[in-house]
């Protein structure tokens, strides 16, 4: 497996995050109070199959396990691989965290957002304003000469002095025909070490952050990623593209 993508590859890619972030923001526009995260789950299938790609999550296995699901919807204390619910109603005050990856052409597109309902407490809205911010600072480090441990000391570098807690058992990755490939991108990480990046990388960038304690438990689902402490966690994710310049985001919604 090559992480250094020829062109045509390369064009695949960002036409399935293309459709992905045009999912997610579907689902942003969808997040109201008092909807279920079943039926968000259900607009994101059916604007998923309107754009003509696949959900990259339905049917995702890991061991013997499947996921049921065609996006990830993460409410509050749930982290990451939140499985839409008929009896989880979007209240005011809380956080959904919308995860949209999609296969397109065989490609995939990966994208993530955390979005505050209605009235949210201000440490809450800090928590998804620096989570967002981490995310940008690690995109930054994305360039061609450095490597993937400057990507993950710039998020650690700006969230550590903010006292939150850094998932760690989670980690971005490199984006291509499947969801997970190399290299690996932890959220915390020395600068200069690991892979060398080169142009013509796709890499998914996706700090998890919570607002307490860093350590996680799974739901009996067996997918759900929740906080040990139950509180609130944040995530935003993009998929970016290495150049000779800028890093190049290729989950934006172009206007
Ligand atoms: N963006 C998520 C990730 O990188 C998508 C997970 S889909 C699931 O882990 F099927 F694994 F839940
Ligand atoms: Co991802």
């Amino acid at each position: 497996m090559k992480a250094i993508r020829p062109d045509s590859e390369i064009t695949a890619i960002a036409e399935s995050c293309e459709i992905a972030a045009l999912v997610l923001q579907d689902l942003v526009d969808a997040t109201v109070e008092g909807i279920s995260t079943y039926d968000l789950d259900q607009i994101g299938k059916a604007k998923i199959a309107e754009y003509g790609a696949k959900s990259a999550c339905y049917n995702y296995r890991h061991g013997s396990n499947i996921f049921p699901a065609y996006t990830c919807i993460s409410v509050n204390e749930e982290i990451v691989h939140g499985i839409g619910r008929i009896d989880r109603i979007v209240q005011d005050g809380d956080v959904v965290s919308l995860d949209v990856c999609v296969s397109y052409n065989g490609y995939i597109g990966d994208n993530a957002r955390t979005i505050a309902i209605g009235s949210v407490e201000p440490n809450l809205k800090n928590l998804l304003e620096d989570t967002q911010n981490a995310l940008l600072k690690g995109i930054d480090c994305a360039r061609a000469g450095n490597r993937v441990g400057d990507i993950s000391n710039a998020v650690e570098s700006f969230i550590k002095p903010k006292g939150y807690g850094i998932v760690r058992d989670f980690v971005g990755h490199g984006v291509g025909k499947t969801m997970h490939e190399l290299p690996q991108i932890p959220n915390f990480g020395k600068k200069g070490t690991g892979s060398l990046l080169s142009p013509g990388m796709t890499l998914a960038i996706e700090p998890m952050i919570n607002l307490g304690s860093p350590n996680i438990r799974f739901l009996e689902d067996g997918w759900t990623a929740v906080t040990a402490d139950k509180k609130p966690s944040a995530h935003f994710e993009h998929t970016i593209l290495v150049t000779d310049g800028d890093p190049k985001i290729l989950t934006k919604v172009k206007n």
